[in-house]
């Protein structure tokens, strides 16, 4: 918890208090309302219903809920401004340390066996990382206070432009041991036709080729420059890199592409089957980087079937709606899932740079609203193996 916190902190720590303070985006919460959320959903969760305590302050609940409050109207609340923020975080921790001193593990109760809750908290903190990054890409001039790794210097594998998955019974979602989202459970086979999934991210040059032939709108923050795309991110604008993956672009973008390109966006089942095999530990994930690596980059690491990069980089949109698995029980809150499950949401896999890395699993599922492209979303294209033309 205290490096979750220290990371948090470092993704902040270049910023002024009108930057934190301010909204750049209607589609994105001023990064103060993160902060005093990260610390307020520790407090209710750790400190008041583990702890069974009484809130600092009673009517934080309320501003930092997340489904009361709409993102676009979160600079208006009055919420903890930037200083006050960093002293309701560390109240909240000292207590948080308080219980966890205090408090058993009960293996009876689903919310500690195994210290589900703290887990969660974990992840609730990683994952609001992400949505930082998200508006951190709006930032004028944001110097990142540190910088790990050069992913674009990993060494990029020459391979066929798609890979093979078997066809049969498939074993889809998280087991029943370790921490995962209700969402993700219950464990269950699929049938599957064999398919062909695209070996890496589709990338930037073919996505350009794409708009070439098409005049389709560019991905979020392109734009022309002479014969050139350049993209502006955190107030640096550079050419944009033709071998890394596209990143920034929309479900609908992505479903276009694929038809584009012959081919579809992956079924969730199918898209799982072909990361079958991927780790998180070899992969552009974490953050620090900055940015993604060159598409067929962590070939050393190919999933089962042969993809690379099923894990990190950019998230992959699907063709599936977000729905339940056959058997889902929602835990510990519906709010979590339950109520976004429908036609309304579409599911991305594989998580970004942007992610955290304990935050992925091949199991875990996003969702997103089909327009969006704030988020770092990308495309691994598939097709039908009785539809391919020979591979060669
Ligand atoms: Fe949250």
């Amino acid at each position: 918890m205290e490096e979750a916190r220290r990371h948090t902190l470092t993704l902040v720590e270049p910023l002024t208090e009108e930057q934190l303070n301010r909204v750049y985006d209607p589609i994105l919460s001023p990064l103060i309302w993160d902060l005093g959320h990260i610390a307020n959903f520790e407090e209710l969760w750790l400190v008041q219903r583990i702890g069974g305590r009484e809130p600092l302050r009673g009517d934080l609940g309320e501003l930092y809920d997340a489904i009361e409050q709409p993102r676009k109207i979160r600079g208006e609340l009055p919420i903890l401004k930037a200083d006050e923020v960093r002293p309701y975080m560390e109240q909240v921790r000292e207590r948080t340390l308080e219980v966890l001193d205090e408090i058993e593990l009960d293996p009876e109760d689903p919310v500690l066996a195994d210290g589900f809750v703290y887990e969660m908290l974990l992840a609730h903190e990683h994952q609001h990382n992400e949505t930082m990054l998200q508006l951190l890409q709006m930032v004028e001039a944001y110097e990142p206070a540190r910088v790990d790794g050069s992913p674009a210097e990993e060494p990029v594998a020459e391979g066929p432009e798609m890979v093979m998955v078997e066809g049969g019974s498939h074993e889809i979602g998280a087991r029943d041991v370790g921490f995962a989202y209700d969402n993700e459970r219950p464990r269950h086979s699929v049938e599957l036709e064999p398919f062909l999934i695209d070996r890496t991210p589709v990338t930037n040059a073919a996505y350009a080729a794409y708009l070439e032939d098409t005049g389709a709108e560019p991905p979020m923050y392109w734009r022309r420059d002479g014969e050139a795309w350049v993209r502006t991110v955190m107030g640096r604008t550079e050419v944009v890199e033709p071998e890394q993956p596209v990143v920034h672009v929309s479900w609908h973008e992505a479903d276009a592409f694929a038809r584009w390109a012959g081919k579809r966006l992956p079924t969730e089942p199918e898209w799982e089957a072909a990361a079958n095999g991927a780790s998180r530990e070899r992969a552009n994930l974490d953050q620090l980087s900055f940015g993604c690596s060159k598409a067929g980059a962590y070939a050393d690491a190919a999933s089962d079937c042969g993809a690379v990069q099923m894990l990190g980089d950019v998230w992959e949109w699907t063709s599936s709606d977000f729905t339940a698995y056959p058997g889902f029980r929602a835990f510990p809150y519906p709010e979590y899932s339950e109520v976004f499950f429908g036609d309304t949401y579409k599911v991305l896999r594989g998580g970004a740079w942007a992610t955290r890395r304990d935050v992925i699993r091949t199991s875990f599922r996003n969702w997103d609203l089909p327009i969006r492209r704030q988020i770092f979303s990308g495309i691994r294209c598939a097709r039908d193996e009785s539809e391919a033309p020979g591979l060669s």
